[in-house]
């Protein structure tokens, strides 16, 4: 695992903005695995500033989601559908055709995982998974406990991440839903090359525990030591406890 200290958020986000751009042109029909949250917004934007600026060609390039709530109504702005396309591929200019996410509206949500799973190594498998992380060390919404084998399938969020996510719910914690699809650890880890960003002193334990402490289910991040080409990028803050 390489861990890279950045002075800010912004400079993470360039740092992997530059390695994304990088991937497509030696791949322009790359498959970018993204995430949502707050932490990977200044990577959109560096990413975007350059497609603006004309340094790199994404008519080729594909994105597929890490995870989604279930049960919002079609359209829920803060479906992660939504948020992908919203932060993701309008601003890149991407098709919304060159995009994959899991159905979290489905009837029988089981096989929406099996079929997202399927979907991904069909396309492929991803070439870049971009990675955020929980206050309590979960990446996609592989909460605490999750097995490092996991496969994509329904979790059941804890009070702490539903807590954490209700920013995005008006502060109601309330209208966070309490089920989730999620790319399993297992799925994540076959992605080609792994990139973790985490900024600010809320994400130092999480850090910590990820990079130096033992490979451990109560740690989801922790699995990264695993992976052959794993990238963890840290603000000072957040790397305040290494
Ligand atoms: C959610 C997402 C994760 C994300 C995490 C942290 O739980 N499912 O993919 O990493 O939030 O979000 P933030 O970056 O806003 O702290």
């Amino acid at each position: 695992m390489e861990v890279v200290i950045v002075p800010d958020a912004a400079a993470g986000g360039e740092l992997i903005a530059g390695a994304v751009v990088d991937l497509l042109r030696r791949k322009p029909d790359a498959l970018l695995g993204v995430a949502t949250g707050s932490t990977p917004i200044p990577v959109y934007e560096a990413l975007a500033a350059t497609v603006r600026a004309g340094g790199v060609d994404v008519s080729q390039a594909r994105v597929a989601q890490l995870d989604e709530y279930v049960g919002l109504p079609a359209g829920h702005p803060e479906s992660y559908r939504s948020v992908v396309l919203r932060e993701v591929v309008e601003p890149l200019g991407l098709s919304p055709d060159a995009f994959l996410g899991p159905d979290g509206a489905a009837h029988d949500v089981q096989a929406a995982c099996e079929a997202y799973d399927k979907a991904l190594a069909w396309a492929g498998g991803v070439d870049l998974q971009l990675l955020g992380i929980g206050t309590d060390g979960h990446i996609g919404f592989n909460e605490p406990c999750s097995s490092l084998a996991s496969r994509t399938r329904i979790k059941t969020l804890t009070e702490r991440t539903r807590r954490d996510n209700a920013r995005f719910f008006g502060g109601d914690v309330d209208q966070v839903p309490h089920h989730v699809i999620t790319q399993g650890i297992g799925t994540i880890l076959d992605a080609r090359h792994l990139v973790l960003l985490a900024t600010g002193e809320g994400k130092a334990d999480a850090v910590a525990a990820t990079v130096e402490g033992p490979v451990a289910a109560i740690v989801p991040a922790s699995a990264l030591q695993l992976h052959p080409h794993a990238t963890v990028v840290v603000d000072e803050a957040a790397a305040s406890k290494l």
